[in-house]
């Protein structure tokens, strides 16, 4: 269904368990894909506080913690919600689509 010059397509949906995140390498990007009770969000996979990759961190509801120093990101809104991050990360919005995760072209 993806309109293929504003939608880039990252996964299959069943790419990524319930409650985790995995990294994607596509289109130039590197992004965190979570699922959160089987709803999807994107988010830049590396920290704005260092070198931590957030699909390495752990997920806990909506909330991403990365596993270098601990700060956390709300992966909903990309807001900052633990130090010592204090830059929010990117978010990208992701398009409906019923077996894939797809994002609107940044
Ligand atoms: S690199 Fe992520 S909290 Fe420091």
């Amino acid at each position: 269904m993806s309109n293929s010059e504003t939608a880039l397509l990252l996964c299959k949906k069943s790419d990524v368990p319930e409650g985790e995140a995995i990294k994607i390498e596509a289109h130039g990007l590197e992004l965190a894909v979570y699922n959160v009770e089987n709803l999807f969000y994107v988010t830049d996979d590396l920290c704005t506080h260092g070198p931590g990759s957030l699909s390495e961190g752990f997920l806990e509801g909506h909330v991403i913690e990365c596993d270098f120093h601990g700060g956390c990101f709300d992966v909903r809104n990309g807001e900052v919600v633990a130090p010592p991050c204090m830059i929010p990360i990117k978010t990208y919005e992701v398009v409906e689509d019923a077996e894939n995760v797809v994002i609107k072209q940044p």
